[in-house]
């Protein structure tokens, strides 16, 4: 257990920069599990991956394994992936279906679907005149305190009390709004199954990488080179434009000065945004089609306004990362001060034609996939941090630029421009507040 004496948090946090434990010590990392992935509503999983009855994905959240499940009626539960009789996990496979109960591996004790018990073998006379109760909750399995939904998104809070889920999501809900509202039916699908990467670095590394606009043209510059210049060539020799699907890798060449145009912007709980950047609306058939078919579900003017929405990266901090316009999550899950799991996920829109479907399959392979040259430079820039950041050469993380210019209303952060280290300042200021006082 995290003990309160052995860590002071105060002073790792500064406005413009912070201590480099944050990210390499043990007790640091066991507070956060405790006052951060304890407490906050973390992402569990989308509804959709548990159509049926029984239907389950195990996950975790902070330190603790837990089910996602759909009921015998309409609805998921999630809960704790432990037998109460005495203590064996219930579910040990990634996914799968339990039928119409859970069936302990051990000694068969069995579950409904919302965790109740349901059964104990032989137990005639067994528990006469003992403290065991079938209707007491301790005999039950464990739900998460608290379970929220919002447009088949799944999130649950290990903490009893704090704000309900929309209150807490604030303006970051714009990220399940926008991918659901791109659908011609409005709602969204998961693509099973989820590439998982464990990354050696720290988790929060991993969340300020994917807001920093300074990183892209350095750090990706030969991906972009090598297919910026086969888009070219493409035009060239067949006068029509390439593919979407090269641009998606072109524009990590977009040059300094235009990345340093867009805008971030920070809400409170950590969650940040940034602007989008892509042009997503070309005037391919696929698109055009897929067009018509938004507006006839829609009306032009609310069709006009859900396409041009321009959001290209949502953060709900501390544990997803989401690119509504494109239909890709990524679920951060920490397992370490140096290691993190992440699983990258992607959507289909309900109602829109394959080739949309398709055009996020492409991001997603070409991106966020494990085996993407993008990506994969990602990974060694996070490791060579965790590893540099062990080195006794300086106790110092610098988020110096543009600090202070950047501008505050209403506990909105707008930054003065596309590089401001303004979204890594705006998630540790809520790091420190969860920190020193829990949710
Ligand atoms: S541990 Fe689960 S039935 Fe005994
Ligand atoms: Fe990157």
């Amino acid at each position: 257990m995290p003990n309160e004496h052995r860590i002071e948090v105060g002073g790792l946090v500064e406005p413009d920069r912070v201590h480099r434990r944050c990210y390499v010590d043990e007790d640091v990392f066991d507070l956060e599990m405790e006052r951060i992935f304890h407490t906050t509503w973390i992402y569990v999983g989308h509804e959709t991956q548990v159509p049926k009855p029984g239907d389950y994905w195990t996950t975790i959240i902070g330190r603790q394994r837990m089910i996602l499940v759909r009921g015998k009626e309409q609805g998921v539960h999630v809960l704790f992936n432990r037998c109460p009789h005495r203590g064996s996990l219930l579910c040990n496979e990634r996914h799968g279906n339990v039928g119409d109960g859970f069936r302990c591996t051990y000694h068969a004790w069995q579950f409904n679907l919302d965790g109740t018990l349901r059964s104990i073998p032989m137990s005639e006379g067994a528990y006469e005149n003992t403290r065991f109760a079938p209707d007491d909750p301790q005999f039950h399995m464990t739900p998460a305190p608290r379970m929220e939904s919002y447009r088949g998104f799944v999130f649950a809070s290990l903490a009893e009390s704090g704000p309900d889920l929309r209150t807490w999501l604030g303006g970051s809900i714009q990220a399940f709004d926008d991918m659901c509202d791109r659908a011609p039916d409005g709602e969204v699908e998961i693509v099973p199954n989820c590439f998982r990467i464990i990354q050696k670095s720290n988790w929060k590394i991993f969340l300020e990488n994917q807001l920093d606009a300074l990183h892209p043209s350095v750090t990706h510059e030969s991906t972009g080179r090598a297919a910026s210049e086969v888009q070219k060539d493409i035009e060239n020799r067949t006068g029509k434009a390439p593919p979407l699907s090269y641009h998606m890798l072109s524009a990590f060449t977009t040059p300094f000065e235009v990345w340093d145009t867009l805008e971030t912007v920070g809400h409170p709980y950590g969650h940040c945004m940034l602007q989008g950047y892509m042009g997503l609306r070309p005037t391919d058939p696929d698109n055009l089609e897929y067009e018509k078919r938004m507006r006839e579900s829609y009306g032009e003017k609310r069709a006009e306004e859900i396409l041009s929405v321009n959001i290209h990266h949502v953060l709900v901090y501390p544990s997803l990362s989401v690119q509504s316009p494109l239909q890709q999550l990524r679920a951060v899950r920490p397992l370490a001060p140096d290691r993190t799991l992440t699983e990258i996920w992607h959507f289909r829109l309900k109602g829109a034609p394959e080739p949309i479907y398709r055009r996020a399959l492409d991001y997603y392979y070409l991106v966020n996939s494990p085996s993407t040259m993008i990506n994969a430079d990602d990974l060694v820039n996070f490791r060579k941090c965790q590893d540099g950041l062990q080195l006794d050469a300086g106790d110092w993380v610098s988020f110096h630029r543009n600090a202070g210019h950047d501008s505050v209303k209403d506990g909105v952060v707008t930054s003065v421009t596309g590089m401001s280290e303004a979204p890594m300042r705006n998630m540790f200021k809520a790091w420190d507040e969860y920190m020193r006082n829990g949710a």
